[in-house]
């Protein structure tokens, strides 16, 4: 029986590895033999160490001298924030969509080939102003021209976070008692493990095919 050849010169470009999915992503990464380096911008310093994580602090408004880390074959994107936490639709906006996109801009022209990206369930030129962004971007994203695009939209994210999100821990808690109504066409609802978004997204960059995906909330597990 033949022994199955790893890879391990793959580099990767993980975007919010300090946030709930971007946190597993990067334990995830950095275990994985698949790739050789991670590179990790953050605007706080990472609390994990491994010799194949390189962690640029970064100041994400000025990005033009970090050509170095862009120069990768995959994007993990991650990033986003809260229209609460940015304070106007705005600012959430330059996050969520501008900032998004020019960084998936300066890593494909840098070479990377493949992206997966945390989009949201219900993401939809239709929605709210938030559903309305996170259409736009995979838009904006699908127009750059990746090898292999990822679209992922998750449902509610269950997970420990540092920060206290009242609504969102009314819901997780709310979800703790009913979870056994996910079924059938109600499992597309079904709250998502980040840490099961995380193998997922890792999943679809090293064992799908080139293209472009969509996934919806009930296929990530
Ligand atoms: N929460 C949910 O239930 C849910 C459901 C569906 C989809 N989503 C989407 O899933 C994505 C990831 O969610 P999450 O809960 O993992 O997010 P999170 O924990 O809030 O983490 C967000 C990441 O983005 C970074 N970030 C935010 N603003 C930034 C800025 N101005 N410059 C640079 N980095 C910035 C954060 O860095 P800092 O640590 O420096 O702030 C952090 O690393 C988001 O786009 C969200 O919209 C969430």
């Amino acid at each position: 029986m033949g022994i199955k050849k790893v890879e391990n010169t793959r580099k990767a470009l993980l975007l919010g590895a300090t946030g709930l999915v971007g946190s597993f992503c990067l334990k995830q990464l950095v275990n994985s033999p698949i790739y050789s380096e991670i590179y990790a911008p953050s605007r706080a310093k990472l609390d994990i160490a491994s010799r194949k994580l390189i962690n640029p602090i970064v100041n994400f408004d000025q990005l033009d001298s970090l050509h170095e880390m862009f120069s990768v074959d995959d994007v993990y994107c991650c990033l986003g924030t809260t229209i609460a936490k940015a304070k106007s639709k705005e600012q959430f906006e330059k996050i969520d969509y501008h900032l998004v996109i020019t960084l998936a801009h300066l890593a494909h022209s840098a070479g990377a080939r493949r992206l997966a990206f945390v989009s949201s369930m219900g993401a939809s030129k239709r929605g709210s102003f938030y559903l309305k962004t996170k259409a736009k971007v995979e838009a904006g994203l699908t127009e750059l021209g990746f090898q292999a695009l990822h679209l992922v939209r998750p449902s509610l994210l269950l997970g420990e976070r540092k920060e206290n999100r009242v609504l969102e821990k009314f819901a997780i808690n709310v979800f703790s008692k009913t979870s056994f109504l996910f079924r059938g066409f109600l499992l597309r609802y079904k709250p998502v493990y980040a840490k099961d978004l995380a193998s997922f997204m890792i999943v679809c960059l090293t064992e799908k095919k080139d293209g472009n995906y969509v996934h919806e909330s009930n296929v990530i597990v």
